[in-house]
């Protein structure tokens, strides 16, 4: 049986969120950008994040399927859900909740890439580089996490423990 451990606070997320979202109103300011979340474990993070940049944007969501159930990548990308928004000549910005093996997100940008925004950045809550397969570059990034199965803030273990408020981690 797995017990949940704290690995970041509420109160530490919010203000590494204040800072990227500072840094995104410096460089976006009258861009109108298109935060694009990638479903489901972003939304706690992208409604925090939209709310701490607090100037004129859009959102859209996808969502991206590379994990059956448990904790193991499947290594096969399926989207799910399709963005509804033209992203040609937009300023995108791809919100992320946690980059693993890259596999997801690396799909996901060059497909972005092919429709031909005006700029295209990736904001990730958490990196967790030891597991990379595929070189992704993060632009905005809260936290580096270690090798741990981390739940809470919106991400799940099989649909469990989004509710969190702080971001967790499962121990053996
Ligand atoms: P990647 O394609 O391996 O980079 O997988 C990225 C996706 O897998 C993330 O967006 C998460 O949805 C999921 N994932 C990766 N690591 C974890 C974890 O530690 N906890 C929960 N979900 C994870
Ligand atoms: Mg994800």
């Amino acid at each position: 049986m797995s017990t949940v451990q704290v690995m970041f606070s509420g109160d530490e997320v919010r203000r590494r969120i204040e800072r990227i979202a500072q840094e995104m109103r410096e460089d976006y300011s009258d861009k109108n950008p298109l935060l694009i979340a990638v479903l489901k474990g972003s939304f706690v993070f992208l409604a925090d994040l939209v709310r701490a940049i607090n100037m004129p944007l859009e959102v859209d969501f996808v969502r991206l399927s590379s994990y059956g159930s448990g904790t193991e990548s499947s290594g096969r990308i399926k989207v799910v859900h399709r963005l509804g928004t033209t992203v040609k000549g937009r300023h995108v910005i791809v919100v992320e909740d946690i980059v693993d093996s890259g596999l997801t997100l690396s799909f996901f940008m060059d497909e972005l890439r092919r429709r031909r925004p005006a700029s295209l950045r990736l904001c990730a809550l958490l990196d967790k580089p030891s597991r990379r397969i595929v070189p992704v570059s993060i632009d905005y990034l809260c936290f580096t996490v270690p090798e741990k199965f981390v739940v809470g803030y919106g991400i799940d273990c099989d649909e469990k423990f989004r509710y969190l408020p702080e971001v967790c981690y499962l121990e053996d």
